[in-house]
């Protein structure tokens, strides 16, 4: 028999208390502990500690002599997808996806399943946000597998879970999280108590009958997955999908893997036909760039991969105080920093004038390495002159310390044979690095960049 037991579940961070408190104990925060109710647990695993086994205690074994049998990966069939999960979905993985509503999530993961089903492997689609009829209608424009992925509009855990012990696929997607209810939680679809019980039966479910679940889920306004964290903790794998809805390029990137590196990041684009690879993001980011004030590539790194950007910056006076500062696709925190230095260390005055950047093409750049383009592109707005090496724009890279100085940042030949590779042939960058990288033009200050990074010092200092 199941005994009924109610406690309170903080909606931030998921922490668990016996009696309700005004102030969540776990993470500080007001009015969020929530009443729920949870059923002893079915395995017995997460209903306390289980008594002491009779008998000798269970012996620890020697990393080397544990059986680590091979794993034949499930590809997607997806470049980008299987790359940022590390070459494929591993059975019986729990991945969460996350990303904002009209992302393309219901597009990549029916795309996915219909690959799979292709390549002879069985799958299921669980949908508790749309009818079967509306995931047929995305699926008869996504290729001919994709109408052959069985689905099922769902949303009651014990159903799904029914369903997966009779099925036995070999992956499934639920699409989302947020929309499943347990019959054996109070609270509503989508809150911590819900979330995180669904969660973790379907994890048992899965871990069992080895199927690899992606689990859709959607994020919150300050861009966490919505739910609580230990969600996060609970799966194997956290991917985002993020982009701005009105432009069509998308990125992938893995915030948490089991099985493979964080810092892989695919790039899509949304088509007609449902979501493309974007084989050659580069080229499709700084193809349309050309000098003029404001503009500068950015040789960044995505992961493994190089990547360039192009980086814009606008400066209009302004009588509002404080002035406005605007950063799309770059860190607000280091565009503060940035223009800090520059008002510091290279005589450059923004007291009077609203700064805007912008990275193109909807991309988000998240490293160190961005500064350096964040400074060039603001002092090239400052002063109205285009910054430009044989007519193509300058391209740079490098993180700015807080003493003006340019400071190293990993793979800096690979940046600039990128930026070569696409006919730039000079890139502004940090000193430093065991030998000269040809091409390369190292600058060492904040100053000595913005003071000299026009076309004629350039040629000189290569
Ligand atoms: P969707 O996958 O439903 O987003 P999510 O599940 O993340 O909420 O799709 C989002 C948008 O993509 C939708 O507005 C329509 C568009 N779209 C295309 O442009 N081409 C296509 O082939 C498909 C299937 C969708
Ligand atoms: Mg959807």
């Amino acid at each position: 028999m199941a005994r009924r037991d109610s406690h309170f579940v903080c909606q931030e961070c998921g922490h668990s208390a016996l009696a309700w408190t005004g102030r969540c104990p776990g993470c500080g925060e007001w009015n969020t502990l929530v009443e729920a109710m949870r059923r002893e647990s079915r395995s017995g695993r997460r209903g306390g500690r289980e008594p002491a086994r009779a008998g000798a205690p269970p012996r620890p074994v020697a990393l080397r002599d544990v059986q680590a049998p091979a794993v034949d990966r499930l590809l997607a069939g997806i470049a980008e997808l299987d790359r940022v999960l590390g070459g494929g979905l591993v059975p019986g993985s729990l991945v969460l996806l996350g990303g904002s509503p009209g992302i393309g999530k219901s597009t990549l993961t029916g795309m996915a399943l219909g690959n799979l089903v292709g390549g002879g492997r069985s799958v299921l689609y669980i949908s508790g946000e749309e009818s079967a009829a509306q995931v047929r209608l995305r699926a008869e424009r996504l290729g001919e597998h994709a109408l052959a992925v069985p689905a099922l509009a769902e949303t009651s855990v014990e159903a799904i879970l029914a369903t997966l012990e009779a099925e036995r696929p070999d992956v499934c997607v639920i699409d989302s999280i947020q929309t499943l209810h347990s019959a054996d939680m109070t609270g509503a679809p989508g809150s911590v108590g819900q979330v995180r019980e669904a969660a973790g039966a379907i994890m048992e479910v899965a871990k069992r009958l080895d199927i690899a679940v992606i689990l859709v889920g959607h994020v919150t306004k300050d861009g966490t997955v919505a739910g609580p964290r230990v969600l996060e903790h609970l799966v194997d794998c956290v991917l985002l999908f993020e982009g701005e809805r009105e432009r069509s390029f998308r990125t992938l990137r893995a915030l948490k893997n089991r099985f493979g590196a964080t810092s892989e990041v695919g790039v899509f684009e949304m088509k007609q036909g449902g979501l493309v690879e974007v084989v050659d993001p580069s080229a499709r980011f700084v193809g349309e760039a050309r000098p003029a004030p404001g503009s500068v590539v950015l040789c960044a790194m995505e992961g493994t991969r190089p990547l360039l950007v192009e980086v814009q910056a606008l400066v209009a006076p302004t009588e509002i105080v404080p002035p406005r500062r605007t950063a799309t696709g770059v860190d607000r925190n280091r565009l503060a920093l940035v223009l800090a230095v520059l008002t510091r260390h290279a005589g450059i005055s923004l007291a009077a004038a609203d700064v805007f950047v912008n990275v193109a093409g909807g991309v988000r750049i998240d490293e160190p390495g961005a500064d350096l383009a964040i400074a060039m592109a603001v002092a090239s707005a400052h002063s109205g002159r285009a910054l430009e090496t044989d007519g193509k724009p300058l391209a740079c890279f490098g993180e700015i310390g807080l003493t003006g100085e340019i400071r190293y940042v990993s793979h800096a030949d690979r940046r600039v044979a990128e930026a070569r590779k696409f006919g730039l042939g000079k890139v502004l960058g940090p000193p430093g690095g065991d030998q000269a990288i040809p091409g390369l033009a190292p600058v060492s200050s904040v100053k000595a960049a913005v003071s000299g990074g026009r076309r004629t010092d350039l040629k000189r200092v290569a």
